[in-house]
């Protein structure tokens, strides 16, 4: 596919690169050092975030899972550079951010807050490319061959509110894949869709990552997604946050809705993270 052809394919060295996954022999895509975020105002301070610590190796997919409230909106706006950071740091490539990093796309839960209603699909797609400074026929190329990828190529001229749930997460997928990430932060993407639409969606976020090489935190509190996307899973503490467990998700690369969730494995992996995430809401605070 023209898609696939034209945007960043993953190559064998990268494959291999990804089996020294988290090993600390190459540098990090995302580094995120000692991250404290306190919310502050006249009348009360909330300490959000306490001490996060974790990276993030060069086309890794990551999910982030914690209970509600446990500060994962609050780390991806201070990893986008969106807010700032109490203390600590984020390193995106080697560089600290301190703004929107250019490398970065971000799909937020709320597509339907997150889209221009009185824009185009084509045209939110394209938006960003603009404000990138993308030449015309470039972003003409980009737009079209992210629309076929998510498969909503004949739906270009429609508005968002002509659209179901998944059609518009679709479009906010083909977005944030048109700018051409190296790092692709998703917040509890798939919350409001139906479950056999999310099962695609799913699917549909493993084949871009696969084919595009792109370096993926994926945010949920849904762990059989989280155990299902991952190759690693990073389980947060209840607030003030800090990392519980960082578990190797050992499943292998070829995943399939009925056959991957189907294996012991699976099931054995899906336990753990579910236990350690009932202990982080009892208020489980140290990482073993
Ligand atoms: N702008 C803000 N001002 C003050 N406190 C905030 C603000 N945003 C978030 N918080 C607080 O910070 C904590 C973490 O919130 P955050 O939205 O990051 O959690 P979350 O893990 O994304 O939750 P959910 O799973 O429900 O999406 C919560 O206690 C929340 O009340
Ligand atoms: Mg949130």
């Amino acid at each position: 596919m023209s898609f696939v052809s034209t945007l960043t394919r993953r190559t064998p060295e990268q494959d291999t690169d990804m089996s020294t996954a988290n090993t600390g022999q190459q540098t990090p895509m995302l580094d995120v050092r000692g991250l404290r975020k306190v919310y502050a105002s006249a009348k009360r301070s909330v300490e959000a975030v306490r001490d996060l610590t974790f990276s993030i190796d060069p086309g890794e997919l990551v999910c982030l899972v914690g209970p509600s409230g446990c500060g994962k909106t609050t780390l991806l706006r201070c990893i986008s550079g969106l807010l700032e950071t109490t203390s600590g740091e984020v390193v995106l490539e080697g560089k600290r951010v301190s703004g929107p990093p250019e490398g970065m796309a971000v799909v937020f839960q709320e597509y339907g807050r997150s889209l221009f209603p009185w824009l185009t699909v084509w045209q939110n797609v394209e938006l960003p490319l603009k404000e990138k400074g993308i030449s015309r026929a470039e972003r003409k190329r980009l737009t079209t061959e992210s629309l076929v990828a998510v498969g909503l190529a004949d739906f270009h001229s429609a508005h968002p509110w002509q659209l179901s749930g998944g059609m518009q997460q679709r479009v906010a997928i083909a977005r944030a894949v048109a700018y051409e990430p190296h790092v692709l932060l998703m917040d509890e993407p798939f919350a409001a869709v139906d479950a056999q639409t999310r099962g695609e969606l799913e699917d549909l976020v493993r084949a871009l990552w696969e084919r595009l090489g792109v370096t993926v935190l994926f945010v949920t509190h849904d762990i059989d997604e989280a155990v299902y996307l991952g190759q690693r899973v990073v389980v947060l503490s209840s607030s003030p946050t800090v990392v519980l467990e960082d578990v190797t998700i050992d499943l292998p690369a070829e995943r399939d809705q009925l056959t991957t969730r189907a294996l012991p494995r699976f099931t054995e992996l899906r336990a753990h993270v579910y236990e350690r995430v009932q202990q982080a809401k009892s208020g489980a605070q140290a990482a073993e």
